[in-house]
């Protein structure tokens, strides 16, 4: 079933001639597995940005689960898309680490022993556990970018959206990055990972959409 679907986008930026992203037409299903790659100003952000309703297309229409995302304001989207930035540390606004897991959930509506769970598990399964009182400006880049990617899955997306997710993290936590979101997309939640980091590409398999110069050359 089509989740997310692309119709002849074209987005320029305001102060560009030469279009981002153009002509571009993508049918992604619900719960699937894919890899956005592509060089480094190709479109890869721009796109994401395009499927979260934060940029819209000058030309062409975008639909998230069968309606036209103009229709959905942006919390709305939220709740069914979840999108970690290439910046994870300009999305932290918690002092606590647990403070930031819990707070979305709070926000769904969540009680607060449903709050408490959720908040435990998803620590204990990116192995923040240990971390769970500290504020989160004094971790690491790498901490501070699993603290953020917790936080979303913990809400539970549809689908996820990691625009470079292994870009300050060791070998170590590549490999349980790679795992957890194994997990999360066996249980059916979609994941695009955006990266140019082949390695990670290579191990998380599923579908490659590749980007040239803001068009889709494989998909
Ligand atoms: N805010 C902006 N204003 C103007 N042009 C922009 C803006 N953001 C991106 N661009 C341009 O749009 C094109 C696509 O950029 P985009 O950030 O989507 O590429 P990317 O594939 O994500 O690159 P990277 O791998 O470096 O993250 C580039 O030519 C870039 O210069
Ligand atoms: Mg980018």
């Amino acid at each position: 079933m089509s989740y997310i679907v692309l119709e002849n986008v074209d987005y320029t930026y305001p102060d560009r001639t030469e279009p981002a992203v153009r002509s571009l037409n993508l049918v992604l299903k619900k719960g699937e597995k894919i890899a956005l790659t592509g060089l480094n100003g190709s479109g890869k952000s721009t796109l994401a940005k395009i499927m979260l309703g934060f940029l819209k297309p000058q030309r062409g229409r975008v639909l998230l689960d069968g309606c036209p995302l103009d229709r959905y304001t942006l919390p709305e989207i939220g709740a069914r898309l979840g999108f970690v930035s290439q910046d994870p540390g300009q999305m932290i606004f918690n002092l606590k680490v647990s403070n930031e897991i819990a707070f979305g959930l709070k926000w769904q509506g969540k009680s607060r022993e449903e709050t408490d769970e959720l908040t435990g598990r998803y620590l204990r399964r990116f192995d923040l556990w240990h971390l769970r009182d500290e504020n989160p400006f004094n971790l690491s880049e790498g901490q501070k970018q699993m603290v953020v990617i917790c936080a979303i899955l913990a809400l539970a997306p549809d689908f996820l959206i990691l625009d470079e997710p292994t870009k300050n993290i060791d070998t170590s936590r590549k490999r349980d990055l790679l795992k957890a979101l194994r997990y999360i997309c066996n249980q059916g939640t979609g994941i695009i990972v955006v990266s140019h980091d082949r390695e990670f590409v290579a191990s998380w398999g599923g579908r490659n959409i590749q980007l040239t110069n803001g068009e889709v050359v494989a998909r």
